[in-house]
């Protein structure tokens, strides 16, 4: 049997099409436009990219959208000022601020001054208290998408050895402990790897699904995978690629060609978990709009 490649693209595109509809009956039902903020400190170009991406996404399934540019020189109190003032801000029910942001900012402090019911992110440390407890809240868009993606896929984690291959708060952590929960679609025997583990590929040959989000282009290798493992590649890195327009090209952290005849499934990257974070921001975002104004 040949290798099922898990298509972010279909997924989230399904995923997008259900929001759209829900949208459209939030306004026709309540008069309400859900809305997001995203938050842009500086001039990082992948940022720049990934920002410009999120904000299309909204106005393609008709979401209100805002985006604000900070210069790189803004300071730590100009931006609480401005969480401050879309946390009161009623057309806003959600807030990203796009990391990383530049290294004269807390982001910690910022991430802990959104409300937490616009946190879309879920990187205020209610939110990922609330994921750690399991309950209610908004969960980070990137390890949900991973979840809905496994779900699409037919492929129930309850009682799989899942490696997680990273510990970053973005990914590697709350992916775990979301596959943790004790619930539908979770359930799984969990294994956290990161740079400094030892024996690691001893350790990811053991995954029946293997997270790759450590960060370094194509590092798992076939010799790092079990025949008839899952794998989700959640690495974008730009690599340099002379041949290419830009001078560079997209790498997931998953060598794709070598290792995908060993899987039983594989999520390529990019056309992977990419757009699933994407979707799952618009998710989030009419989740805390439903929540802010008590329309669940
Ligand atoms: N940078 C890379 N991924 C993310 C994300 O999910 N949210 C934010 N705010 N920044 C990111």
């Amino acid at each position: 049997m040949g290798t099922h490649i898990i298509d972010g693209r279909i997924i989230s595109a399904d995923i997008k099409a259900g929001l759209e509809k829900e949208i459209r009956a939030i306004k026709e039902k309540h008069g309400i436009t859900p809305g997001l903020a995203v938050v842009l400190v500086g001039n990082d170009p992948a940022s720049e990219v990934y920002v410009k991406m999120k904000v299309r996404s909204c106005e393609q399934i008709g979401l209100y959208s805002r985006k604000i540019l900070m210069d790189d020189k803004a300071g730590q109190k100009e931006l609480l000022e401005k969480i401050d003032e879309l946390n009161q801000d009623p057309k806003i029910h959600g807030i990203l601020v796009q990391h990383p942001m530049p290294s004269h900012i807390d982001e910690n402090k910022i991430f802990s001054r959104i409300d937490p019911a616009k946190d879309v992110d879920g990187f205020n440390p209610i939110s990922a208290g609330q994921l750690m407890i399991g309950i209610e809240g908004l969960k980070p868009c990137t390890p949900y998408g991973v979840l809905k993606m496994l779900e699409a896929t037919g492929i129930d984690p309850a009682g799989q050895h899942v490696v997680v291959l990273g510990r970053s708060n973005i990914v590697g952590k709350p992916v775990a402990m979301m596959l943790l929960q004790k619930a539908a679609g979770a359930d799984a025997t969990v294994t956290i790897c990161h740079s400094r583990t030892r024996n690691l590929a001893e350790i990811t040959s053991r995954a029946d699904i293997l997270i790759a989000a450590i960060g370094r282009p194509e590092f798992v290798g076939p010799e790092m995978v079990k025949k008839g493992a899952v794998v989700i590649d959640v690495g974008t890195n730009r690599v340099d690629d002379p041949s290419s327009e830009k001078g560079y090209k997209l790498v997931g952290d998953v060598d794709f060609e070598a290792v995908s005849p060993k899987c039983k499934a594989i999520s390529p990257s990019p056309g992977g978990v990419g757009p699933m974070t994407i979707a799952m921001l618009l998710h989030n975002t009419v989740t805390a709009c439903k929540r802010i104004h008590g329309l669940e």
